[in-house]
């Protein structure tokens, strides 16, 4: 019978047969398919793996450390952290288009995964045949169900690869459904932060600022968002919103007045909502005291906002994310 503990059982096993004594990459994106495939494999054949974690710096707050700190100390995981923040920055420069904003992200992100890939490859080591990723049962069902050599859908994540890579895919999360992902995750002793993480898009925090991504801009995205999640999670409803993305109009200005002065900031949206699958979706009816502590919060303690307003459009006709 389905518990927790044989299908880890299960998958070590044929993990450890399928790999042999070759070696196996997987990239980590933070989130929770990949950590927990990470973490099977790493149970499975310890050093032989090498995880990938490319630091674009478009993670929420704490995020990035979490991989590098809470991750590694969970699984004794060997990773390889590439700091590619000043490059997407730079190749992000001038650019305010959600589309162009993505292709740049994904192609960016291909580019270093790969060099660090070929570095891993060129270390003293038997062959690195394999490919860990974080397919799910609902994943195999929408692409038809083939299975084998790897043809990822790239289209999604950023953790989306070249198509053209000869490796074979270890995909031991198959079978399971996301709940059942993160009852494996708390098994193997993976942290809550990670193991309950809400969805967070590949493109990240670059997608939740409308108009061009700059330092300044992700640091005062970042502040506003680690507030919210700090208020959702005090008030107790996490389990009750699918996901909040916190938004920074860098574009738009209003008039505002702290303090003994006229300011003239950016507004910050909260977007919380409801859902089951986030084909569709509805704002969520949060608290009116959680919201107004938020909105407290975020305009006294984040410079340059000086308003916060709700989203209050459902999906559809409103996409989850404001790009
Ligand atoms: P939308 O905005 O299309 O989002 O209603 C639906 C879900 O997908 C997530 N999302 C993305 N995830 N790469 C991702 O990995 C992306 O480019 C991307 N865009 C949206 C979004 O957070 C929501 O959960």
């Amino acid at each position: 019978d389905w518990t927790t503990g044989n299908v880890i059982e299960e998958q070590v096993a044929s993990i450890r047969e399928l790999v042999g004594d070759r070696r196996a990459i997987c990239g980590l994106s933070g989130g929770v398919d990949s950590a927990v495939a990470a973490a099977l494999v790493q149970k499975a054949i310890g050093s032989q793996l090498t995880c990938v974690y490319v630091d674009h710096g478009l993670m929420r707050k704490g995020e990035t450390e979490q991989v590098e700190k809470d991750f590694v100390a969970a699984t004794g995981v060997q990773l390889k952290v590439v700091d590619a923040q000043e490059r997407f920055l730079k190749a992000l420069a001038g650019v305010s288009d959600p589309e162009e904003k993505r292709k740049i992200i994904g192609r960016e992100f291909i580019r270093v995964f790969e060099q660090a890939q070929a570095e891993i490859i060129a270390d003293e080591g038997p062959a690195v045949e394999f490919l860990v990723q974080g397919t799910l049962y609902p994943d195999v069902v929408e692409s038809g169900g083939g299975t084998g050599t790897a043809n990822i859908k790239s289209h999604h994540n950023v953790g989306g690869l070249p198509e053209d890579l000869e490796f074979k895919l270890v995909e031991p999360l198959r079978q399971l459904f996301k709940d059942e992902v993160r009852m494996v995750g708390q098994e193997l002793g993976l942290p809550d932060e990670i193991v309950q993480r809400q969805p967070f898009p590949g493109p990240g925090l670059g997608i939740r600022i409308v108009g061009e991504v700059t330092k300044e801009r992700l640091d005062l995205l970042r502040e506003a968002d680690a507030i919210a999640r700090e208020e959702l999670t005090a008030a107790g409803l996490d389990r009750d919103i699918w996901q909040c993305p916190v938004v920074l109009l860098a574009d738009v200005r209003s008039v505002g007045v702290q303090g003994d002065g006229r300011t003239y900031g950016h507004p910050i949206v909260l977007r919380p909502v409801s859902s089951e699958d986030a084909m569709t979706a509805d704002w969520s009816r949060l608290p009116y005291d959680v919201l107004a502590k938020i909105s407290t919060r975020i305009t006294n303690e984040v410079r340059d906002v000086n308003r916060v307003v709700l989203d209050v459009t459902s999906k559809p006709p409103g996409t989850i994310e404001w790009e």
